[in-house]
């Protein structure tokens, strides 16, 4: 029962979160004026890092899929925001998009396309950035429950076609996430970079000085250099944490050539921890499962924590847009129960069948 009610905790503000987006896309001018603030009280899960730490590998992995855009330079442009379902063991994976609701894709290739298509339908082929979110849901038998935003990585030079200013464009939108006191951080510091040049933890430190919502995720333990090991910065004593840190060992480039399968991956992972005389004793706190477990929970406990605040915004924002419905005049059908069926309806259609799930979804839920 708790296991269930821990899942349905994070379904729910997924569903949410999903309602929130598609009114604050289609509301029009007159959307209810609590939704941003809505919006902002719902907890995520960040990643943050700079180029090439990682941060693409460690989604993966935690997804147990191979789906993310890849390349040399700045390859995320607009943030991702990936909701995880768990699903029956057994049951087909596969992935929706919100921009392209009802096509289910089964092949992850696919997807991967589809977010480098949607990427540039914002942002032309120019290699801008823009801050509007894609979203993406994954159903899998091997996720936990969990909403995580893949963000560009931290950068320093901009490249071939893009303006100067795009590191500082970069950082203003990263921290536009991580600012956000019910953000939690995930970190991510190459292992084979000295951790006090980490971009990660210089950001992580300057919006959460204390450590209490940053998880540092250390990867690349595998290519460290021989005869030296990461104990200081996993066991906390490089730079202290609330929470402790968690070693991972993602595919090289070498595995990804090799179409290495991701759950194999896993595996051989936690055989590096379990059979490296330095990590052993910490091998059950490390590793990519580990960190999806630990993230969950942790998401949990936020989410637990606003619960009285996120009700009574819900609570204003209904009140809201009852008020708007009331103005526009009833919809016709009511009992429009899943968001994505509207999704097709024309604009004047779409921000008053909304509403209703909207409603609808709220007052289901146990808050
Ligand atoms: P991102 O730019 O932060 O998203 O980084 P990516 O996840 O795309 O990884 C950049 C490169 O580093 C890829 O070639 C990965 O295969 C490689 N890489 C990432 N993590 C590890 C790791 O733990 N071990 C090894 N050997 N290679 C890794
Ligand atoms: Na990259
Ligand atoms: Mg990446």
């Amino acid at each position: 029962a708790r296991m269930a009610a821990m899942e349905n905790v994070i379904v729910l503000v997924n569903r949410i979160q999903r309602a929130c987006t598609v009114l604050g896309d289609h509301g029009g001018d007159g959307a209810a004026a609590s939704l941003p603030a809505l919006w902002e009280a719902l907890p995520s899960v960040a990643v943050v890092g700079g180029q090439s730490s990682g941060k693409s590998s460690v989604l993966e992995s935690i997804v147990g899929r191979d789906f993310l855009p890849r390349g040399s330079g700045i390859v995320t442009r607009r943030p991702l925001v990936l909701q995880l379902h768990k699903t029956e063991v057994g049951e087909q994976e596969y992935a929706e998009f919100l921009h392209a609701p009802r096509r289910r894709f089964t092949d992850f290739a696919l997807v991967r396309m589809e977010i480098e298509d949607e990427t540039d339908r914002l942002t032309g082929r120019s290699k801008q950035i823009s801050p509007v979110p894609i979203h993406l849901s994954i159903y899998s038998p091997n996720v936990v429950n969990l909403t995580l935003i893949d963000l560009p990585g931290l950068t320093k030079v901009a490249t071939e076609g893009q303006p100067e200013s795009i590191a500082q464009d970069i950082e203003n939108m990263v921290r536009l996430y991580v600012e956000k006191p019910n953000c939690i951080i995930l970190a991510i510091s190459p292992a084979n970079q000295d951790i006090a040049t980490s971009d990660a933890i210089k950001l992580a430190r300057d919006v959460d000085p204390t450590g209490e919502r940053t998880f540092g995720v250390l990867t690349k333990l595998d290519l460290m250099d021989k005869g030296t090991d990461a104990l200081d910065v996993l066991e906390g004593r490089a730079y202290k944490l609330q929470h402790p840190w968690v070693g991972i060992v993602n595919r090289s480039q070498a595995d990804i050539n090799r179409n290495v399968d991701m759950i194999i991956a896993r595996e051989k992972e936690q055989e590096f921890f379990h059979s490296s005389p330095e990590y052993a004793h910490l091998a059950s706190r490390m590793g990519s499962e580990y960190l999806a477990k630990l993230l969950s929970q942790q998401l949990e406990a936020v989410i637990r924590a606003r619960i009285p605040s996120i009700t009574s915004l819900i609570n204003k924002t209904i009140d809201e847009l009852e008020s708007e419905m009331d103005h526009l005049g009833r919809p016709i059908g009511s009992d429009a129960g899943v968001i994505n069926e509207t999704f097709e309806l024309n604009c004047i259609g779409l921000k008053q069948t909304y509403v209703t799930p909207f409603m609808y979804l709220c007052r289901l839920s146990y808050i």
